[in-house]
């Protein structure tokens, strides 16, 4: 069930049964020569309306800006500096919250984006624990690589030159996700550099395509289709039983 297709008497109804919500995270960010902007968006999004559709669970809408200041050497990638983005989660959290939701699953897309959601997360408890009172929802953070699982498939698909950046799985994610979107590109050098950055303009200096460590030359819906697969199974496992708890 998704929260943006659903009228409010349905969310009302959901309430009764479950407390919980998934919300897919991401970023707008360059992904090399053959990958979507929106990759890290739409990755944890299609698993998280699949997952939702098997499991019955209510996915939020996509936050899908987050911290790519590295990545603003290349053209369309977008940021939110990590105040805005602390702020604007917490008043995701408190809308959600406002209407019964405790039980708050983000699932994500982006590795720019780990500390600054683990900051909002701490900003939103300490606005309780300030109060002296106790928190009344819980949150949670999952990287859509580590829902279980998931790096096994990519592994077996992509052994070598998966990357860390622009990766051969994400971009099958995606092509799987948006099959008219697929680009055809010859990669050169076939396997991106590896290394360290700093910002917008060293970033571009050392990743001159913008890949990381990885040949997507080789993704294919086909092999999106099969790491959506895994990931859907696990994070009807492990989101149903966070809600739960
Ligand atoms: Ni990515």
């Amino acid at each position: 069930m998704q929260l943006h297709t659903a009228s409010w008497p349905e969310v009302e109804a959901y309430l009764e049964n479950s407390k919980g919500i998934i919300i897919p995270i991401g970023s707008t960010e360059q992904h090399g020569p053959n990958g979507l902007l929106g990759t890290d968006a739409i990755c944890p999004e299609v698993m998280a309306r699949e997952a939702g559709e098997a499991g019955g669970l209510m996915v939020g809408p996509t936050f899908n800006v987050g911290v790519a200041q590295h990545h603003l050497g290349f053209a369309g990638s977008m940021t939110l500096r990590p105040s805005t983005m602390i702020a604007a989660i917490n008043d995701w959290i408190d809308s959600l919250h406002r209407h019964g939701f405790t039980r708050i699953y983000f699932l994500n897309g982006h590795g720019g984006n780990i500390a600054t959601i683990q900051a909002a997360f701490a900003e939103s408890y300490a606005s309780w624990s300030l109060d002296a009172d106790r928190c009344p929802y819980r949150l949670k953070l999952t990287n859509w690589w580590e829902l279980s699982g998931v790096m096994d498939v990519c592994k077996s698909i992509f052994p070598v030159a998966d990357g860390s950046h622009a990766t051969a799985s994400e971009i099958s994610v995606t092509y799987y996700a948006y099959p008219d979107a697929v680009k055809t590109v010859e990669m050169s050098p076939k396997v991106a550099p590896v290394g360290s950055f700093t910002d917008a303009a060293d970033y571009r200096k050392r990743f001159a395509d913008g890949r990381i460590g990885s040949d997507p030359s080789g993704a294919t819906a086909e092999k999106g289709e099969k790491i959506v697969a895994a990931a859907r199974e696990a994070l009807v496992r492990e989101a149903s039983a966070f809600f739960k708890r």
